[in-house]
Order: C-alpha cells, then structure tokens, then sequence
C-alpha cells in the first residue's frame, strides 16, 4: 500500500501513510516557467493499492489531481482510490439560474475517469456523492475529530451557524458530551449574511461555532458578534474546510477567541487531522 501525496494536501498524506501504517510516496511537483504543472512518482507502484490525496481546490490544485492520477495508472497499481478532503465547487450543485453548469456535477465526472475509488470529507452537497456512479465513493465525516478536540477546551454548547447543519453540532456535541444549539442565518449574497437574533443561554459559557466551511468568515463573524452581545465567555470558531478568502484569518481572530480547522485544506489554522476518519473508512 501507498500514499501518492499531491502538493496541496501534504499534512494529511503524511498523516494517512502513518494511519495506514505504509508508505508516502517520494513525488516531485514543478512548475514550469509558463506555469504548466509537473508532476513526477520516485517509486514503484506495481501491484499496490494506492491513496491520492488532494484538494480539490483552487483549480491549479484541481489539474494537479487529474496529473498525478494519470501517473499513478502509467503504474500496474492493483487499485487507486482517490481522496478529495476539500471537494471545491460543491455549493454549485444544481443551476441557480438557466445557461449556468453544474460546477460540482462536472468536477465529479472528471475526477471518476481515472480512479477505482472516491474518498472525499464532509462534502457540502451530499448530491456529490451520486454523481459518481460508476465507482464507489464515500464521504467521510470529520465530527468525531472536531469533538474530540473539543472536548480539550471545556466548551460547553456547541452551535450550528444554521439550521441546516444543526445535526452536525449534535454530533460534534454528543462527542464532547455537552449541549448543541442553532443559530438562524439569512444569507443576503455570496458575502454577506445576517444572523437573525435568537435566544440562547450563553451568558459566562465557553461555546463553539462548527460549520462545514469557513470562506469570507461572514457566517462564524456576525455569529460570533451575537453571542458576544448575549454574553458568552468564550467564543471557538471550527470547520472542516477552512478556505479564509482574503482576510479572513484576522477578521475572525477580531471577534473569536480561537480559530480552528481541520486538514482538509492546509492553512495556519490546521489543528485537527481527519487522518484517523480516512483511514477507518478505507479500510472498512
Ligand atoms: C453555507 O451553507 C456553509 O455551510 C458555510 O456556512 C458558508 O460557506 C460559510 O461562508 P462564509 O465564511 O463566506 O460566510
């Protein structure tokens, strides 16, 4: 067995290949000076079951994938099953409006051409998952993780920035053993949100915002605003895939206590691997 580490994603390879108690794969990544990505395997791949694992996101890391999967079936690998942790695209999961594609719908294809199997983490749109249907493709959840380290940090309520993802705070509270809540959320457009006010008991209590992805940081920042307002001690913001446009990093560390992600994207807020997740369910 071998982990095929891709450039966007190497704190997780290392940490599957541990997982997986096997080997990474000495893989070298360039670019050329007309910026066309290279990518090269320095090990022998015949007859093994291979992991790749990448970002899909953004798409410089999209076509890396695509290459280095190609690499991989240049080998007689026995089986390749490619591991997405951050599935880009996915909130485009069905037209909004008429002439637009299906973002998440089209990645998928592209990505089933050349793979046995499909790993991916909390993906935004379960829908995903059924557009692979010639393979076998699993979503991992990063919950029993992100409670776990949690549970470190004495929070006391857990809550979802939206009923949507209600469920997932009660996992994630299940996990820490204390209580989980929602926030109302109205989104405006892609960059602004609104929290509608809601009463909760948080005045002197250490509480959690876990969302699936933190992108301009608008959801977990006027979230975070209102639970100040209501009197919360401590305020931890935690998502599974923390793509931080701009600058968002500092926004939320204005209004959070402790910023927190987990390693489906490699950023400076990376503290929880969903190494132990993948590997579970690979090995399933
Ligand atoms: C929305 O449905 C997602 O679960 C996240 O809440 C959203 O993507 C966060 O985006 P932002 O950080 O830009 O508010």
């Amino acid at each position: 067995m071998f982990v095929v580490g891709g450039s966007a994603s190497q704190l997780l390879s290392k940490e599957l290949a541990k997982a997986l108690k096997c080997k990474l794969a000495r893989v070298e990544t360039k670019r050329f000076p007309d910026d066309e990505c290279y990518v090269r395997i320095d090990d022998e791949l015949d007859d093994k079951d291979v992991f790749l694992v990448q970002t899909a996101w953004p798409d410089r890391n999209i076509f890396e994938l695509f290459l280095l999967q190609d690499a991989i079936k240049e080998f007689d690998v026995s089986s390749l099953t490619t591991v997405v942790p951050y599935f880009g695209y996915a909130r485009q999961d069905k037209q909004f409006m008429p002439g637009e594609p299906i973002s998440a719908r089209a990645l998928a294809r592209l990505i089933q051409l050349n793979t046995d199997e499909f790993i991916t983490v909390d993906v935004h749109s379960p829908t995903v998952i059924d557009w692979f249907d010639e393979i076998s493709a699993k979503n991992v959840a990063a919950y029993p993780q992100i409670g776990r380290h949690l549970k470190g940090t004495g929070v006391e309520l857990i809550l979802s920035p939206d009923e949507g993802r209600a469920d997932n705070a009660k996992r994630v509270a299940d996990v820490v053993n204390c209580e989980a809540d929602y926030l109302v959320k109205e989104r405006i457009d892609g960059e602004t949100v609104k929290m509608i006010p809601k009463k909760l008991d948080v005045r002197g209590r250490k509480v959690a915002i876990v969302d699936d992805i933190i992108s301009t940081g608008g959801t977990i920042i006027k979230a975070a605003e209102q639970l100040r307002k209501q009197g919360a001690a401590k305020i931890f913001a935690v998502c599974t895939h923390g793509v931080f446009a701009g600058n968002a990093i500092p926004k939320l560390e204005a209004v959070c206590d402790d910023v927190c992600t987990t390693d489906t994207i490699e950023n400076p807020k990376t503290c929880i691997s969903v190494a132990p997740e993948i590997a579970r369910i690979a090995t399933d």
